[in-house]
């Protein structure tokens, strides 16, 4: 059976009618994103690292990819911004067809979708409002690199660091700041850039709990604000449970369950985490 990541649950033992538990995801609106049986393999006598992968992100939702470590979440967040290799099915992001553009579009489509990283991929030496000023370089001149942003775009990306919780770090260094508010600095960055898309890939792997969790509520309420979707990929249940109105488990490249998050629970997702994963982590 294929599977989409769109398809109403899984099996459940709750017979009333299932309410999506957020509203302020717009299903009447179109997907920003569509995936249609997607495979991906990165050389030709390797295995499929996607196998069929189906998946739609609409505005506003806030989506876990959550699958053990190989099981291809950064691969199917790469094949969305054109960067890994789609061996067949369909890729649609931000309006784009991913699989037919130029490096002139690829640009584009990237500049309209914001990343998020584990390791925050900052500039550490420059202050932290510079670093924000980076993610609007995308549409800006390069003679606007380095201390000659526009005084528009300097109130903006003080506008996002006090959204994000961090105006008063401004002008500090970003090495100095702790991982927390790092990672709040690259989700600046990340909104500078008036993204259409968020993708964040682990990106509370390098931070301590209580971290974790603010950080998750900072990505799920810019995406209920702003109206975009925001995929997250996690490795840990129940940061998924918590964090997200629903749930894409993923297992050896394929999506073996789906669906809105208070529909699912640990047992429905025990299957993504089967013995043989744990082995050779
Ligand atoms: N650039 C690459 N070249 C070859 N194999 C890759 C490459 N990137 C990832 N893989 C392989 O693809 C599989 C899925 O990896 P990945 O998408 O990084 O999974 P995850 O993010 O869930 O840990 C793994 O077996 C990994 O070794
Ligand atoms: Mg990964």
């Amino acid at each position: 059976m294929s599977m989409t990541a769109n398809t109403p649950p899984v099996e459940t033992t709750n017979t009333t009618t299932t309410q999506p538990a957020d509203t302020s995801t717009d299903r009447r609106a179109r997907p920003l994103v569509t995936v249609r049986d997607l495979k991906v393999r990165y050389t030709d006598d390797a295995p499929l690292v996607l196998d069929g992968v189906n998946l739609d992100l609409y505005p506003g939702e806030t989506v876990a990819l959550l699958g053990s470590s190989g099981s291809g979440k950064s691969t199917l967040m790469k094949a969305l911004t054109g960067f890994a290799p789609v061996t067949s099915g369909d890729v649609n992001a931000a309006g784009y067809d991913v699989t037919q553009l130029r490096q002139k579009q690829l640009r584009e489509l990237r500049s309209q979708v914001g990343q998020v990283f584990q390791q925050f991929n900052l500039i550490g030496r420059l202050s932290v409002i510079t670093n924000v000023l980076t993610g609007g370089l995308h549409n800006a001149g390069p003679s606007n690199w380095f201390g000659s942003f526009r005084s528009a775009d300097r109130k903006r990306a003080l506008a996002l660091l006090e959204r994000v919780g961090i105006a008063d770090k401004a002008n500090a260094e970003a090495r100095t700041l702790s991982g927390g508010q790092q990672q709040r600095v690259a989700i600046a960055r990340a909104l500078m850039q008036n993204p259409r898309v968020i993708l964040a890939d682990e990106p509370v792997a390098s931070l301590d709990p209580r971290m974790s969790k603010s950080v998750l509520e900072l990505l799920r309420s810019i995406a209920h604000d702003e109206g975009i979707p925001v995929l997250i990929s996690l490795h840990v249940l129940p940061l998924a449970l918590e964090h997200s109105d629903r749930i894409i488990g993923l297992r050896h490249g394929e999506i073996i369950v789906s669906g809105p998050t208070p529909a699912l629970d640990a047992e429905q997702l025990a299957g993504v985490y089967a013995l043989e994963d744990e082995e050779d982590e």
